[in-house]
């Protein structure tokens, strides 16, 4: 007896809404990259909350208005405090976890897939030389070294 659908599939913003606010409670508390939440930006989740939904509702369903500059806000991130594989890494740890946690089906695969096509991207852009390349077949890679496991303690 569960009490939500963690066999389902992502359908909608309602689910997005559940997933958003369950991954970013886990980023804002974790020890790699809540501080650039935290500290750096200082996030308002609230305020954060509605343009992330409508950020994931245009890329799985085309159904939001998105039209602010996603890069904009990482690129001051790096500048105060180099946002790193390792960083990337956790965030797409996070975000697969959090998907899979809640959700089973072709949208939530979208979802993780994009994520990290995304955190890529950022890191790429980023980083410059020092980010992993698309080469040998492996577009979408993120190192495993990258992966700061996180202990169950
Ligand atoms: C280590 C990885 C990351 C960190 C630490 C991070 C952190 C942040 C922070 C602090 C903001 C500013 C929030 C504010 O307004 O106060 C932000 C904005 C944003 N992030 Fe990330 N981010 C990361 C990766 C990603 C990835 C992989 C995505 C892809 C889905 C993403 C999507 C966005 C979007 C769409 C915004 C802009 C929201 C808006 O103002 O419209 N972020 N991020």
């Amino acid at each position: 007896m569960s009490h939500y659908a963690a066999d389902a599939d992502i359908r909608g913003r309602a689910d997005l809404d559940v997933v958003l606010r369950r991954f970013y409670t886990a980023a804002f508390a974790d020890h790699r990259i809540g501080p650039f939440f935290t500290e750096i930006a200082g996030t308002d989740l609230e305020v954060h909350l509605p343009r992330i939904t409508d950020f994931w509702e245009r890329a799985l369903f085309r159904g939001a208005d998105y039209r602010r500059n996603a890069f904009a806000p990482h690129a001051a991130l790096h500048s105060a405090r180099a946002m790193t594989a390792a960083d990337f890494g956790r965030w797409v740890q996070l975000w697969n976890a959090t998907v899979d946690g809640l959700h089973r089906g072709p949208n939530a695969e979208r979802a993780k897939a994009q994520g990290e096509r995304i955190a890529l991207a950022l890191h790429k852009r980023l980083a410059g030389d020092g980010a992993p390349t698309a080469g040998e077949g492996r577009v979408g890679f993120v190192p495993l070294a990258a992966l700061e496991l996180r202990s169950v303690a």
